[in-house]
C-alpha cells in the first residue's frame, strides 16, 4: 500500500515570535491548498498558539516537541496532551535524541508519553536512532530495536497503524553528515521488518517512517525516493521557507 509522505519541521529551541509566525505563513503559502504530502510545523511550545493561528485554515499541521504524560496536576513547567490539543496541535514529537541524551529520557518514559498522546488524539512522531559509536561498533540494529520495542511497548495493532516513526541517526543530526540513501534505507527496512514482527506485516506496511538528520533540499529527493522512507523530520533546513519548501516539494 502507498503511504502518504509526511514532512515535519522540528524548530527545536529556535526563533522569536515574529520570525516564527512569518516562517509559518511562508510555509503555508508555499504548500498551497492541496499538497501531495502532509506538512507539520513543530515550534517551541510557547509559540504553538501563534503558529497555529498563522496556519489556520491551511493544510499545514501543528505539532509539539514534547509532552508530559500525566493529567492536570502539580507538575511545574510541564504541558500535557489535552493542553496541546487545546492550542491546535495534531502531532507531537516524542523521544527526540536530544531529549534522550540531554534530559535522560528513557524508552519507558517515551512509551508513557506515547500512550498519553494517543489517548489525547495526537499523532505521535516517535524518534529513534543510533549514535556514531553504536554504528561503528556494529550495534545499530540492536540499539534501534531496543528503542522501537521499548518506546512502543503496550501498543496494540490498531493504535500502531496511526503512529509515525522517525529514524534519526544521532551522528547525522545538525552535522551535515547526512546518511546516504542506502544507509538510511537499510535501517528503515530493518525497522519495518521489526514492526512486522511486533504487530503484523499489514500494520507495518501502514506505519510511516521518516528519516531525520541533515535533510536538505539537495538530498531530499534521493532519500525520499527510497522504498521505506516515507518523509522527513527536518531541523536546520526547516528554519528557512525556501529550504523547507524545497524539501516539501522534492520529487
Ligand atoms: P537537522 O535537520 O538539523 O540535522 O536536525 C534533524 C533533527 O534532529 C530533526 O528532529
Amino acid at each position: 500500500m502507498s503511504r502518504r509522505r509526511i514532512i515535519a519541521g522540528n524548530w527545536k529551541m529556535n526563533m522569536r515570535l515574529d520570525t516564527a509566525t512569518a516562517l509559518a505563513k511562508g510555509v503555508a503559502e508555499s504548500v498551497g491548498e492541496n499538497p501531495e504530502v502532509d506538512v507539520v510545523l513543530c515550534p517551541p511550545s510557547i509559540y504553538l498558539s501563534a503558529v497555529g493561528t498563522a496556519v489556520e485554515g491551511t493544510p499545514v499541521g501543528l505539532g509539539a516537541q514534547n509532552l508530559y504524560a500525566a493529567q492536570d496536576g502539580a507538575f511545574t513547567g510541564e504541558v500535557n496532551a489535552a493542553m496541546l490539543t487545546d492550542v491546535g496541535c495534531g502531532y507531537v514529537i516524542l523521544g527526540h535524541s536530544e531529549r534522550r541524551a540531554l534530559l535522560g529520557e528513557t524508552d519507558q518514559q517515551i512509551s508513557e508519553k506515547l500512550h498519553s498522546a494517543l489517548a489525547g488524539n495526537l499523532t505521535p512522531i516517535v524518534c529513534v536512532g543510533e549514535t556514531l559509536e553504536d554504528r561503528e561498533s556494529g550495534q545499530t540494529e540492536q540499539v534501534v530495536e531496543t528503542q522501537v520495542r521499548g518506546s512502543l511497548a503496550g501498543l496494540d495493532a490498531g493504535q500502531a497503524a496511526s503512529i509515525v516513526l522517525a529514524s534519526e541517526p544521532v551522528w547525522a543530526i545538525g552535522t551535515g553528515n547526512t546518511a546516504t540513501p542506502e544507509q538510511a534505507e537499510e535501517v528503515h527496512a530493518f525497522i519495518r521488518k521489526l514492526l512486522g514482527e511486533i504487530f503484523s506485516a499489514e500494520i507495518a506496511g501502514q506505519i510511516r517512517i521518516q528519516y531525520g538528520g541533515s535533510v536538505k533540499p539537495n538530498n531530499a529527493t534521493e532519500l525520499l525516493g527510497q522504498p521505506n522512507i516515507d518523509g522527513a523530520l527536518v531541523g536546520g533546513a526547516s528554519l528557512k521557507v525556501e529550504d523547507f519548501a524545497g524539501i516539501i516539494h522534492a520529487g
